[in-house]
């Protein structure tokens, strides 16, 4: 799938099983989201434009590159403040926005409750990021109220997608790139990904009993 980045790499495979594993109490959930959203954020972004710099080492001079981008990331509320930690670690200077979306139990449609964006502009790269993108309902609807402020780059970061949400993304945004750590087989009657692992909020903030 075009602008669909499955990545790969061992550490984001074995915290994946940690993640989908319906034993994995909240703590252990909470470790190995963190590693698998700092691999997920530090590869969205992988191929953006640095800035070349001298620097003095305590031995001698040579030259390096620093991070030249703004950065601007927007958790939706709530799951999506799960990967904020990780983001904030990869980004320290980054710009955080929210928008709160809930979906609808019976219909899945997500509806927004909370807004509170930084000012956005043309010289921004936007991560957007949310683990479970299932119908892309929330996804969609918030690129299409960012999608005025024309920034640079916009890109999408997950732990599961679900082909419908990927084809929702692309349908009406072919040009944002999703990142993801696996791309699952289906959604059930529920808008539940499967396989999956359950709610991510609710494992993250430990509002289930384990
Ligand atoms: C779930 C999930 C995603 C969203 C994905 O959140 O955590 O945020 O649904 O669904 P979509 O791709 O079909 O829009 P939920 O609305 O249950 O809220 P929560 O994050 O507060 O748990």
């Amino acid at each position: 799938m075009e602008n669909v980045h499955v990545v790969s790499n061992p550490f984001v495979a074995d915290a994946l099983t940690h993640l989908r594993d319906k034993t994995t109490a909240t703590q252990e959930f909470r470790h190995f989201s963190d590693i698998i959203c700092q691999i997920l954020i530090a590869e969205s972004l992988k191929d953006v434009s640095m800035l070349p710099v001298t620097i003095e080492t305590p031995l001698t001079t040579i030259k390096g590159q620093k991070l030249a981008e703004n950065v601007i990331v927007i958790p939706i509320l709530r799951a999506g403040v799960a990967m904020l930690p990780s983001a904030l670690t990869v980004f320290p200077k980054a710009k955080v926005g929210f928008i709160g979306l809930q979906r609808d139990e019976q219909t899945a449609i997500a509806k927004e409750y909370y807004w509170k964006m930084p000012h956005i502009t043309a010289e921004d790269i936007v991560l957007i990021t949310d683990p479970m993108l299932a119908t892309g309902g929330s996804t969609v609807h918030l690129l299409h109220k960012i999608a005025k402020k024309q920034t640079k780059i916009v890109r999408v970061v997950c732990v599961i997608a679900a082909p419908e949400g990927i084809h929702a993304i692309q349908k009406a945004f072919p040009n944002v790139h999703i990142i993801t750590a696996a791309v699952d087989d289906h959604l059930n009657d529920k808008k539940f990904i499967v396989p999956g692992l359950g709610d991510y909020g609710d494992r993250y903030f430990g509002t289930t009993e384990q």
